[in-house]
């Protein structure tokens, strides 16, 4: 349990850990790849960890000094490997797709929390392909059979990277061409990065398509993570003044700043310049007084981990704020829908549950409180950042899950657990 004490004002120039998608396929796609590639500023979080784990047992070598790994990669799997891919919907859901094209055996599992997120949605389209994916009842542990595969045009009913990345890593294995249609655009860090290692990628809207490919290896500088460096814009919204530097802002991935806009945030991007393939910027925010919002389903994919904060900011917000089509929230490393709910009454604040979403009524002061973080990184952070803002603030429990995806969160907000 960790006491967060309510501060008057919260101000500071931060660098934060590397982005947690664009790290994760670095180390796949390298280690899938033939030669050896250099990934600086890599976030070490637990769920790449899990990537780099996976990835050395299916063949890959991976030396790590810091954030900087050097990855000489294989484009041949050791086959029978048993997966243990952690609390990370990233790892096994990606990974069961790159092992399904390499037409080897393999069973890929996790914690208790990934053990209860869907698999379906990944073994089904991959069928499609002719892969041979079984799931427990739906969920993990999956087990993939070799079988060789071949391009499909596959549309997948909702947006998700994972879904749409699994089917991409298998895709590049498959005789021919694969397409991929999602309804709404989910984040391109895999169709950016498999076009810079020499794949033959195709985007057009909400469809990719990639034709079997030969991966050459790729360097990669790592961005800040947005969705870690939300937590510091938040508090600068809320409470003064923050800066955030060399952020990746691919627009797939700036939701929150759209976000920003209807609440009214005051904000800028600063240093805006392309590094290694994506857009970064310095982020620079300004306490503002903020108003309700309304977010619909097609807001959804460019925020999807932001929504639990983007809710807090709203029970913040002078007015009511209603968020829909969010039902994705639900299958996340917690109910995040439930839990994110319950995170802002128990400050204090006003927030009822939909089925797919939130309906918030703002208030200018939240009391604090104690909370839980039902072992989901986000919601751990999002707590931290309800308390600081709060007039008491309040104890937090089980917040040391940060480490999925920020190790030195509380670090950088000058707080040492204990
Ligand atoms: C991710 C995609 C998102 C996101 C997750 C990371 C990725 O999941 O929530 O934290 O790296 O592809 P979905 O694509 O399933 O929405």
């Amino acid at each position: 349990m960790q006491r967060i004490h309510a501060r008057e004002y919260f101000e500071g120039e931060f660098e934060l850990p590397g982005d947690k998608s664009i790290t994760h396929r670095a180390i796949m796609l390298n280690g899938g790849s033939e030669g050896e590639a250099v990934i600086t500023n890599a976030l070490m979080g637990e769920d790449c960890v899990s990537t780099c784990r996976c990835m050395r047992a299916l063949g890959a070598e991976i030396d790590i000094d810091g954030t900087t790994l050097r990855v000489k990669g294989t484009p041949r799997f050791r086959r029978g490997r048993e997966l243990n891919c952690g609390n990370s919907g990233t790892t096994i859901r990606l990974l069961t797709g790159f092992v399904a094209g390499k037409e080897i055996d393999a069973m890929l599992y996790g914690d208790d929390s990934l053990s209860g997120r869907p698999m379906k949605r990944v073994a089904e389209p991959l069928a499609m392909l002719g892969a041979d994916v079984k799931t427990m009842d739906g969920h993990a542990p999956v087990y993939v059979s070799p079988k060789k595969l071949c391009g499909a045009d596959v549309t997948i009913p909702v947006a998700s990277a994972q879904v749409k990345s699994a089917l991409l890593l298998a895709a590049i294995s498959a005789e021919g061409e694969t397409s991929v249609t999602e309804p709404n655009k989910s984040r391109d860090h895999t169709e950016r990065m498999l076009a810079a290692m020499g794949a033959d990628v195709q985007v057009n809207g909400n469809r990719v398509t990639v034709k079997k490919s030969t991966l050459k290896s790729l360097d990669v500088r790592v961005p800040a993570d947005i969705s870690s460096a939300a937590y510091f814009m938040a508090l600068g919204a809320l409470k003064g003044k923050t800066l955030c530097k060399n952020v990746g802002v691919n627009p797939t991935r700036t939701g929150i700043l759209k976000a920003f806009d209807l609440l009214g945030v005051k904000y800028r991007l600063l240093n805006e310049r392309v590094s290694g393939g994506e857009l970064t910027a310095d982020i620079l925010v300004e306490k503002t007084p903020m108003k309700g919002i309304e977010l619909t389903g097609e807001d959804v994919p460019s925020m999807i981990d932001e929504l639990p904060l983007v809710a807090l900011l709203c029970a913040f917000a002078d007015g009511e704020s209603r968020i829909s089509g969010a039902k994705e929230l639900r299958v996340k490393e917690s109910d995040r829908i439930k839990t994110t709910a319950e995170l802002i009454r128990n400050i204090g604040g006003d927030c009822m549950e939909t089925e797919d979403g939130f309906i918030i009524r703002g208030k200018n002061k939240l009391r604090g409180g104690d909370i839980d973080s039902y072992l989901d990184h986000r919601i751990a952070m999002t707590g931290a950042v309800g308390l600081i803002a709060s007039e008491f603030g309040g104890n937090i429990y089980r917040p040391e899950c940060c480490a999925i995806s920020f190790p030195d969160f509380f670090e950088k907000l000058g707080i040492r657990l204990y």
